[in-house]
């Protein structure tokens, strides 16, 4: 597994942003937003093109076409906040759903809805999951992805803590992950330090 931390600055300005305590819930959805194109475009960047032309105002030229079946799969709730960036980016995308739910006193992830498109064997997959905490409901996430015929498994992740890595890397090899930080660690609720809380929270205001 390949772990991509993606060091832009603009996009380091904007995780900063996130993690105020004092930022609004509306901007913390505009700022969800922008940081997950930065995201996007980094976790894309090597998906099939094919090239054919395209005729500007003055001559013919060759132009790249993104090729690949793409599909992203949020997990709900949090990760709904970066589907709208991701259909932005690669408006030809289909969408699956993931619900998953952490236990609040044991941090342990459920299962209680998914709907993915058919033959997610032929697709590249992205889920999309803003906080990559113990590594519980990635990994939950990825194992029903393929038990569902996914082969090729991205992560878009904004936050990530050393044991999520570790614990995904564990369970999925095979799965790249693309994220703006690694943090330190996970404090006794299993929230990430420093980490920006609870994002799906932030994100709804609940
Ligand atoms: C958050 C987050 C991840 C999960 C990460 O979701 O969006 O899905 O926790 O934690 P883990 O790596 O320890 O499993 P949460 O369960 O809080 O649900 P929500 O998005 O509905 O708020
Ligand atoms: N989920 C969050 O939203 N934040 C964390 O720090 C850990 C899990």
């Amino acid at each position: 597994m390949a772990l991509h931390v993606v060091d832009h600055p603009v996009l380091q300005d904007i995780l900063a942003r996130l993690r105020d305590r004092t930022t609004s819930c509306e901007e913390f959805r505009i700022l969800a937003h922008r940081i997950s194109l930065l995201l996007v475009a980094e976790a894309t960047r090597d998906i099939p093109t094919v090239v054919g032309t395209v005729e500007t105002p003055l001559e013919t030229t060759a132009a790249q076409r993104v090729a690949a079946r793409v599909v992203a799969v949020p997990v709900l709730r949090a990760g709904l906040g970066m589907l709208e960036a991701f259909l932005d980016l690669v408006p030809s995308a289909e969408v699956g759903y993931f619900g998953l739910e952490r236990d609040e006193t044991t941090a342990v992830a459920r299962r209680y809805y998914e709907k993915v498109p058919a033959d997610l064997g032929s697709a590249v997959v992205f889920l999309l999951d803003p906080m990559l905490a113990t590594g519980g409901s990635a990994a939950m996430a990825v194992e029903g992805l393929e038990g569902m015929g996914a082969r090729r498994v991205r992560l878009v992740s904004i936050v990530a803590a050393p044991e999520g890595v570790d614990r995904l890397q564990l369970a999925a090899p095979g799965v790249e992950i693309y994220t703006a930080a690694v943090d330190r660690q996970l404090d006794a609720r299993k929230y990430i330090l420093p980490g920006l809380g609870d994002f799906g929270d932030r994100l709804y205001g609940t």
